[in-house]
């Protein structure tokens, strides 16, 4: 048996049900590639604020950075929404992650499941056939540039470089020669100088990547593009603002908010893993989310960090053959409880 260390950071609101069940589901698969799983649990996000007044309590980095893969619940509440500048919020917790770790490349794929199309708010034929991937750019851009409030003026930066664009360009060329080929890059390039910047370094990047097509998009109507035409998509790159309402926006392809991972890459350490819904604090603590995305991450991490391509395919499928035989949680219009679906997946798995 070959041991990894895990982090777990299961976060607030739903984070710790869904975690659990994606937890059980990896102990369960990860022998089918040799592999016995240690865990290392840690809080983060609103319950770390409250227990040790601090998003990102000291030490938990340092455990990420030499652990074999971070999976995450998700963090944030409304008893920790605050307007003031000063007061510590959950997602400082995951930004400093993401920053601390070095992921700037956020793989966010979409592919409905045939027995969901009816789920999903669009209709069937706009639906069929969509597979893309969300390549989401996470260590820049507006959410790390410089920011403040002076007097009755608050700001926020965007600014990019032209290595920090070309590290994700990369990723989402290398991504499409595993897939269709195709890459569609989407900024604001007739507004925005960083964008322009950005257009421009892919084109470079494109060059180096002769099989892969580029086209250009601007965000908002690749915003319209991804409603009216999702199956024509591939590979989507995009900065880190843009791509997280994009994403959120392609998750409702698949139904509900409640199926979607995502794999967060980029240094030469662990990558982190969390499902793309947040934490959900309507529903928490009532034994009702969808652990499905959290599934499917962990599924991500043990292909993409723990080298456990057979355990990943057995939750992949797992998932498939659940839904495909009508069981769901109530997002989806089912009535399966968080542990009933995590019960389904380890026999459908194991
Ligand atoms: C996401 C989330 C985060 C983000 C929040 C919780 C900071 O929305 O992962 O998409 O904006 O990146
Ligand atoms: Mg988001």
């Amino acid at each position: 048996m070959r041991e990894v260390k895990v982090v777990l950071l299961p976060g607030d609101g739903i984070g710790p049900e869904v975690v659990g069940e994606a937890r059980r589901l990896v102990d369960r698969v990860a022998d089918l590639d040799g592999v016995r799983v240690v865990w290392e649990s840690h809080a983060v996000g609103g319950c770390a604020i409250d227990r040790y007044g601090i998003p990102l309590p000291e030490g938990v980095l340092e455990a990420c950075a030499a652990s074999d893969a971070v999976l995450l619940g998700a963090v944030g509440g409304p008893k920790w929404d605050t307007t003031s500048p000063d007061d510590p919020r959950p997602e400082q917790a995951l930004l400093a992650l993401r920053a601390g770790l070095g992921l700037f490349a956020n793989l966010r794929p979409v592919k409905p499941i045939p027995a969901l199309y009816g789920a999903s708010p669009l209709r069937t034929e706009r639906i069929e056939g969509t597979d893309l991937l969300v390549v989401r750019e996470l260590t820049g851009g507006i959410y790390f540039g410089e920011s403040g409030r002076e007097g009755d003026r608050a700001f926020d930066t965007c600014s990019y470089t032209r290595a920090e664009i070309r590290r994700v360009a990369e990723v989402a060329f290398e991504s499409a020669l595993a897939r269709r080929r195709k890459v569609t890059s989407v900024d604001k390039a007739n507004v925005l100088e960083s964008s322009r910047l950005w257009r421009d370094e892919v084109i470079r990047v494109a060059a180096e990547h002769p099989d892969v097509e580029l086209e250009h998009m601007l965000v908002d109507s690749a915003a319209m593009q991804l409603v009216s035409r999702p199956a024509d998509f591939d590979v989507i790159v995009t900065e880190n603002l843009f791509g997280d309402i994009l994403s959120d926006e392609a998750a409702m392809i698949s139904g509900s908010i409640g199926m979607l991972p995502s794999a967060s890459l980029g240094g030469h350490g662990p990558g982190l893993y969390e499902p793309v819904h947040g934490s959900a604090p309507d529903i928490a603590n009532q034994g009702i989310a969808n652990p499905i995305a959290t599934c499917l991450s962990a599924a991500l991490m043990l292909r993409y960090s723990l080298d456990a391509p057979h355990a990943a395919l057995a939750i992949e499928t797992a998932v498939e053959q659940v839904v495909g035989l009508g069981y769901s949680t109530r997002d989806l219009g089912g009535t399966c409880s968080t542990h009933e679906m995590g019960e389904l997946l380890i026999s459908a798995a194991g």
